[in-house]
């Protein structure tokens, strides 16, 4: 057989050891895998590379793709659909292997729509796609959050001030939410949760009394109403880039209008994505990766392999993207128990 792989949307530490999975179980099997370049921009442009064992050996523990990724969608298009077709009976390709997350594996499902051979890897830092526990890149860049809230509460102690850090994750607060419980935050804020600025500034007051400073972690998606914030641009998915509304910085004001507390705010931003994949990350790519060639070996196309409890299962396209994946009731329940 010969097998294509791609990875989509915004990369995350993780895909390169997913890739690496793929090529390394197909070759076992006797298979071999050629690479798309930037997502499905290269699958419809015809831009691939070879890629062999030799290749992918040192990828473990490498950030970012080495296949280049882009948010670019051909199936939003007839004629592209079909350079996508084409391409893929050029180049002899038996399945193909889309890493990616929602936006990429929508694209996965539309192919499958059209009777293409194609399974499906989730990934994203956000770790938002539904059907899978968790997503690989999710663990590396809340590590670099915490990593980042923990110098800024050594510098909101050092000045008695109130530090905000802002935090992706698009419109689900899981980055926000793992970050704010791992270094101890005073007052957490997700988009899960309308935002209510009487008992944010409250919790930032007594954190302050308590222990003379406070830190806050926000996500990006979070929505302060009217704002002085400019609103954000959209990517080629037509997703709002949430990061443009520096929600962190307008909180440290607020914080300084409603409580007098000196503040200062830092947007990590893709400073989260970059860097080596964690080992929860490593392995988990590892397992879906060879999990999604086996998948494509038992002739199982239009599924994406998943995280389910220890196990690694086989889910239709559809079952995957029904809805993000959204903070329960139980994990805030579980957030507000910490804070003052
Ligand atoms: O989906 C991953 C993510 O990092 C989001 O958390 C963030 O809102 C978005 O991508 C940023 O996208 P871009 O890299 O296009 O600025």
């Amino acid at each position: 057989m010969r097998f294509g792989v791609l990875t989509g949307g915004g990369d995350c530490p993780g895909l390169n050891p997913a890739i690496r999975a793929v090529v390394l179980r197909a070759a076992r099997a006797g298979h071999e895998t050629i690479g798309y370049l930037d997502g499905w921009k290269g699958l419809r442009d015809g831009r691939s590379r070879p890629l062999t064992p030799a290749d992918v050996l040192g990828l473990i523990g490498r950030g970012g793709t080495i296949l280049g990724s882009s948010r670019t969608n051909p199936f939003r298009s007839e004629e592209e659909a079909a350079k996508v077709d084409r391409q893929l009976a050029a180049d002899r390709i038996d399945a193909l292997v889309a890493i990616g997350g929602d936006d990429t594996l929508s694209a996965g499902r539309a192919l499958a729509g059209r009777g293409g051979k194609v399974v499906g890897v989730p990934k994203t830092m956000d770790n938002d796609v539904a059907g899978t526990d968790w997503t690989f890149g999710f663990h590396s860049a809340v590590a670099v959050a915490v990593d980042a809230a923990e110098r800024l509460r050594d510098t909101a102690e050092s000045h008695h001030r109130a530090l905000v850090l802002e935090v992706m994750g698009r419109h689900a607060g899981w980055v926000a939410l793992a970050t704010g419980l791992a270094a101890g935050a005073d007052a957490t804020l997700v988009p899960e949760e309308p935002y209510d600025e009487a008992r944010f500034l409250e919790r930032v007051r007594a954190a302050a009394q308590l222990r003379g400073y406070a830190l806050v972690v926000a996500s990006e998606g979070i929505d302060l109403g009217a704002r002085r914030g400019a609103t954000g641009g959209k990517d080629e998915f037509g997703h709002e880039l949430l990061g443009q509304r520096q929600v962190g910085a307008e909180l440290a004001a607020r914080i300084e209008a409603g409580c007098g507390i000196e503040s200062r705010s830092a947007q990590i931003g893709h400073i989260q994505r970059g860097g080596p994949p964690e080992l929860f990350d490593r392995i988990l790519a590892t397992r879906l990766g060879a999990a999604a060639v086996d998948l494509a070996l038992a002739g199982r196309f239009g599924e994406v392999a998943v995280l389910r409890g220890p196990v690694i299962a086989g889910i239709p396209f559809a079952e995957a993207l029904r809805a993000p994946k959204l903070l329960s009731p139980d994990w805030l329940d579980l957030l507000h128990t910490f804070e003052p």
